[in-house]
């Protein structure tokens, strides 16, 4: 009988703070330094020549790290003809699995290289992507249970966990037995290259995994065709909707969508706090991997109290931040993606000085897409109309009496992703929890950097459809629909 594959656990990591450890990343890292990869469709069939396009340094221009062949829409029709559902036996998946988590691991010096080279990572957030890639791989070959699969799922994946997303919900489809047509984000192609590479090298068929760099135009080719069972879609909110409306156009009915997206995520801290406590995980939770995490803190509500001296606090902390180079291990913020993603930030930023609502900001490197973490003021959360996706910081204050109605502001956004509450009143806990309209709720502490299996992750409203990936119920969404029903 098939039994459970062992869990064994998170993935241990890296001790950065042992110097021993660092020269081991370091000579692992070094043979890929100077390398050039290449990205191209990964097919079970003969893929179309295109021609090959460089991709971005985003904190050196002038050092792109490779090419990438972006798939055409006849290698879409190639890999819908050839897409097979794998159906190896249940204990042979999961080891092939639990084998690509092992090489992952393995070629941990490779990988890193690219996050830097390609996304701009610093080795903190390479480390906890690596991390989050593999504890999918393994959390989901243990809880793969041989249930039909629903057939052929498009995974579509964002730039900003290149490896990690793009390989959770890789690893969830083919744990539930389907085969998967795999669209990494146009600007993170070259990682995802290389961890298609590894999951064939550990025995994934191509039959069953396919490749297919691109934009939006190869997205909408793959989640807008009747052969297509389920579109798992990790990006912004806007992509999301456009995927919906795609499908239903030119999908099977009831062809599922799970999709987890953006969020306008908020903090209270309360008169209560701890302001230490509070300073650190605000700062970490606003301008680590530079605010481009969907979890990342967007709207921060003081109260009225002890907002002059937290915020003089923060603003102290925020300037002992260090911009610059991501692979300098003294980096605290490295760059956002592009150059498109830089401007639009900035943008934001321009109108809030413009209405005299900045209250502090760094300097940024003057080349490379960097941006400075910045704090702006607000009136309250509603005054953002949009997910601003970088360091920038916007708050506001409320007085004790105003918490409710900060509440009804911030579950009028719409949004439901992750929400921080900082206070020392055990029953606000209960309460604020219980209102708040939010996937990931966090006490005194940050609000960033949910692990696999232990915090379940995903939003609600426009934050996404759930189920919460790295969770029990994620996985069944992957199976054929009445498995898919059993598990709703
Ligand atoms: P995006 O929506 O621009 O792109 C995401 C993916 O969708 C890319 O692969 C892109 O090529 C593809 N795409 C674009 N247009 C498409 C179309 N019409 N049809 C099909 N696919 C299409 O998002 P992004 O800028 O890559 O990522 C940042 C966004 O992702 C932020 O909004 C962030 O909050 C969100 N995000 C959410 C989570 C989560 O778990 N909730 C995690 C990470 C990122
Ligand atoms: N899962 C990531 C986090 O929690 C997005 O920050």
């Amino acid at each position: 009988p098939e039994i459970f594959a062992p869990l064994r656990g998170n993935a241990r990591g890296f001790d950065l703070t042992h110097t021993q450890t660092l020269d081991e990343i370091a000579q692992a890292r070094s043979p890929f330094l100077d390398k050039t990869w290449q990205a191209a469709p990964l097919l079970a069939g003969k893929a179309a020549p295109q021609a090959a396009t460089p991709v971005t340094n985003p904190a050196d221009p002038d050092a792109s790290p490779g090419t990438v062949r972006n798939a055409s829409p006849a290698d879409v029709a190639t890999a819908l003809d050839k897409a097979k559902p794998w159906t190896a036996p249940l204990s042979e998946r999961r080891n092939i699995l639990l084998k690509a988590a092992d090489l992952i691991e393995d070629h941990f010096g490779e990988i890193f290289a690219l996050l830097t080279l390609e996304a701009g990572k610093g080795l903190p957030d390479c480390v906890a992507e690596l991390r989050e890639g593999v504890d999918f791989l393994r959390y989901y070959a243990g809880q793969a249970t041989g249930e039909p699969p629903a057939g052929i799922f498009t995974c579509i994946s964002p730039w900003n966990f290149p490896m990690a997303i793009f390989v959770g919900q890789i690893s969830a489809a083919l744990a539930a037995g389907n085969a998967v047509l795999a669209k990494p984000a146009e600007q993170t192609p070259l990682v995802a290259h290389v961890t298609v590479s590894l999951l064939h090298q550990a025995g994934v068929p191509k039959t069953a995994l396919q490749l297919l760099p691109g934009g939006g135009d190869i997205g909408a080719a793959l989640t807008g065709d009747k052969r297509i069972n389920g579109v798992a879609f990790t990006g912004s909110t806007a992509t999301a909707q456009r995927i919906r409306a795609n499908m239903a156009t030119h999908c099977a009915p009831g062809t599922p969508l799970i999709a987890e997206t953006g969020g306008l995520n908020a903090m209270i801290v309360d008169s209560t706090a701890l302001p230490e406590q509070a300073v650190q995980a605000i700062v970490e939770s606003a301008f680590q991997s530079a605010g481009q995490r969907c979890s990342a803190l967007r709207c921060l509500y003081v109260q009225e109290d002890i907002a002059e001296d937290l915020i003089k606090m923060l603003i102290g902390a925020m300037q002992a931040l260090k911009m610059g180079d991501p692979w300098d291990l003294s980096t605290d913020v490295g760059p956002v993606i592009d150059e498109l993603a830089r401007k639009g930030i900035l943008d934001h930023v321009e109108t809030a000085r413009a209405e005299g609502r900045l209250v502090a900001e760094l300097n940024a490197p003057a080349t490379g897409t960097f941006v400075a973490p910045t704090i702006l003021r607000v009136s309250g959360i509603g005054d953002l109309k949009r997910e601003i996706f970088g360091p920038i910081l916007h708050i506001a204050t409320f007085k004790s009496q105003e918490l409710d109605a900060v509440i009804d502001a911030i579950n009028a956004t719409g949004y439901g992703l992750t929400f921080g509450l900082h206070t020392r009143i055990d029953d606000r806990v209960q309460y604020v929890s219980e209102r708040i309209e939010a996937g990931n709720i966090y006490i005194n502490r940050n609000q960033i950097g949910a692990i696999v299996g232990s915090q379940p992750f995903g939003g609600e409203g426009l934050s996404g459809t759930g189920p919460k990936a790295g969770g029990p119920n994620y996985l069944p969404r992957f199976g054929a629909p009445d498995v898919q029903q059993v598990a709703g």
